[in-house]
């Protein structure tokens, strides 16, 4: 079975959140790959900033941006993808494919990466079989995802439960996986990938008005909640009736996140589950 629907949809609130990840904070734990020959495949690229910081780094390592592509099983990312390596100057290949057909030969790239993607995907084992399929021999497949099941926070508002428990209905209903991050390391052997291949870790995203460092991934409780808030509304006007967010739960929802942000003393952990796997 491989029919799902991407919960977040591409909405202009979710693509600017999207958009603020780098190559650093997101998929930190594959940079020790990358060298100037890496061919890279990031699936489910959205709208690109990972791709585009992957190309950079590949060209200022003497490599050239275009051995970085990202794919996407709809159009509808790729134009921001697409401006932003414009923009930034960074000459990434961005085309449409779907995560269990990829458009490639077989050993095609040296890094195949996944990011946030798996946890959306009504067969992740399939997916991940396709990695490897495209993924040359003595290169990596890389995954990262969510674990919805362990974000928590401080103060613990209502609303902000009620987003966490409708959230995980809602992906479930669609197909997905909510708490993927928990379960990247069973798909893997599920797909036929041998223990001394995989290589399991956790990395988290934090936010917190007491954050230490200002840079990389927008880590203010204020940013994340605004954009959760901007996210529960369009969910709320684009789905009502099929899979989206009852009317009822809306103002619950961004009063709970609201709340959360207005407190001096907020945090909010993101878990995630990272996969490496040897080819
Ligand atoms: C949460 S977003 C992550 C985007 C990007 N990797 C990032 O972290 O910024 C998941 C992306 O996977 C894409 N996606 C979902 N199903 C897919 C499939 N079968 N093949 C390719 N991409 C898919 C969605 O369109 C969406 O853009």
């Amino acid at each position: 079975m491989t029919g799902s629907r991407y919960t977040h949809g591409h909405g202009e609130a979710v693509l600017d959140n999207h958009a603020t990840r780098t190559a650093e904070d997101s998929v930190g734990f594959v940079l020790p790959h990358l060298h100037r020959d890496s061919r890279v495949l990031d699936v489910g690229c959205g709208p690109g900033s990972i791709t585009v910081d992957l190309a950079a780094r590949v060209a200022g390592l003497g490599g050239a941006a275009s051995q970085v592509t990202g794919v996407e099983n709809t159009e509808a990312p790729l134009d921001a993808a697409r401006q932003l390596a414009a923009r930034r100057g960074v000459e990434a290949g961005f085309q449409t494919g779907d995560a269990y057909a990829l458009p490639f030969a077989d050993s095609s790239f040296d890094i195949v990466l996944a990011h946030q993607v798996l946890q959306h995907l009504a067969d992740p084992v399939a997916a991940l079989r396709e990695f490897a399929r495209v993924c040359a021999p003595g290169g990596v497949v890389a995954v990262r995802d969510a674990d919805y099941a362990g974000m928590h926070f401080h103060p613990e508002t209502e609303g902000m439960l009620r987003w966490r428990d409708n959230y995980r209905a809602r992906a479930r209903g669609n197909g997905g996986e909510p708490d993927a991050g928990r379960h990247l390391v069973r798909w893997a052997l599920d797909a036929g990938f041998l223990p001394g291949q995989i290589s399991a870790g956790t990395s988290t995203w934090f936010y917190s008005a007491g954050r230490a460092d200002g840079t990389g991934h927008a880590g203010r409780p204020g940013w994340l909640a605004d954009s959760w808030i901007k996210r529960t509304r369009d969910a709320a006007a684009c789905e009502a009736g099929e899979t989206g967010i009852a009317e009822a739960d809306v103002a619950a929802i961004c009063r709970g996140w609201q709340q959360w942000a207005a407190d001096l003393s907020a945090v909010f952990v993101m878990p995630h589950g990272e996969l490496l796997v040897r080819m």
